[in-house]
């Protein structure tokens, strides 16, 4: 059974007008999150860094026929001119902002000693920094609105896993902003969740374009430890949760009265983040960790 209400509350009925602006919607869970969100009748603007990639979201939301309450917009989460001029057209077109979704990120696998310091900037760059600009340019009108800010961050956001230091300590980092600000944001009347996903089908492996031979010989001494985690890794994806299953925990956070602060979004999901939440010296996670590398 999954969580996502604070106890003692009750689930609300959602104000058609109300207005979510979600990243990363072109494709996965924001394109699921979209659909989802305007199914329970709010109105979502689906942002993408690129609008041409909008083809199967329209699709989707035809199917479900809810195309006129999904408007695309253009949102590059590291380009703080796109997220201001999307959030300006917002405002000038609906007048509010009730959510602000944090979707869009990238994974990336490796390892420290063979990886240029590039390839973390890059990613923290858009998982982390990324969050941080676009959080920071809706709060005045999610204050305005008494809203939410619902970032989806990971189980990598909790456990650190064997080759993926990078992205992990970017959604650690997502994590420790949005459990800083909660309280904080509390205080005008703006709730904050993260939503933690195990592995879901999505475009998140094929974006990462692996090279998978290529990346076996860069590690040199680490090949039998990440061949051990790519074949542990292809047996979780292929019992992996659909987009739209955990796009549900998202818009579960969008019309719950009071949404907990943090959501897993599957059974597993909550189970392997429970190891860690009651890990106080790290023994358990490293325990567990160990048996992917070898
Ligand atoms: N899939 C999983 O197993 C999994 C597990 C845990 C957490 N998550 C998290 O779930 C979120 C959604 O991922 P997903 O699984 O749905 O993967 P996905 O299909 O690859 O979706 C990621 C989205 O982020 C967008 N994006 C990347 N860089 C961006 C940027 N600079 N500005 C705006 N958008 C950008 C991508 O856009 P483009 O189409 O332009 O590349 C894409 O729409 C991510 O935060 C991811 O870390 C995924």
């Amino acid at each position: 059974m999954i969580t996502t209400e604070r106890p003692e509350t009750t689930v609300t009925e959602v104000a058609a007008t109300k207005t979510v602006l979600i990243t990363g919607a072109s494709s996965g869970i924001g394109l699921a999150a979209a659909i989802g969100a305007a199914k329970a009748g709010w109105h979502a603007v689906a942002t993408m860094r690129d609008p041409a990639k909008a083809s199967a979201l329209r699709t989707a939301a035809a199917d479900a026929g809810v195309a006129e309450r999904i408007e695309v917009e253009r949102l590059d989460v590291v380009d703080p001119a796109s997220v201001t001029q999307c959030l300006d057209r917002v405002i000038a077109t609906h007048g509010r902002l009730d959510a602000l979704v944090n979707n869009a990120g990238a994974g990336r696998l490796g390892s420290i000693e063979v990886a240029d310091m590039q390839a973390y900037r890059d990613i923290m760059e858009v998982n982390y920094f990324g969050v941080v600009q676009t959080t920071k340019a809706a709060m005045p009108h999610l204050r305005a609105a008494r809203g939410r800010v619902i970032t989806v961050t990971s189980v990598g956001g909790v456990v650190g896993q064997p080759f993926n230091e990078a992205y992990c300590a970017a959604k650690f980092a997502v994590e420790g902003f949005m459990e800083s600000l909660a309280p904080v944001a509390g205080t005008v009347g703006v709730s904050v969740t993260v939503i933690e996903p195990g592995a879901v089908t999505s475009e998140f492996v094929a974006n990462q374009r692996l090279d998978v031979p290529a990346l076996l010989a860069e590690v040199g001494p680490y090949a039998p430890a990440l061949q051990a985690y790519i074949d542990r890794a292809r047996k979780s994806f292929s019992a992996a949760q659909s987009s739209q299953e955990a796009a549900a925990s998202i818009v579960a956070a969008l019309t719950a009265d009071r949404p907990a602060f943090r959501i897993q979004t599957s059974d597993a999901a909550r189970d392997f983040v429970g190891v860690k939440l009651a890990d106080l010296d790290g023994s358990a996670v490293q325990d567990l960790t160990e048996t992917w590398v070898h």
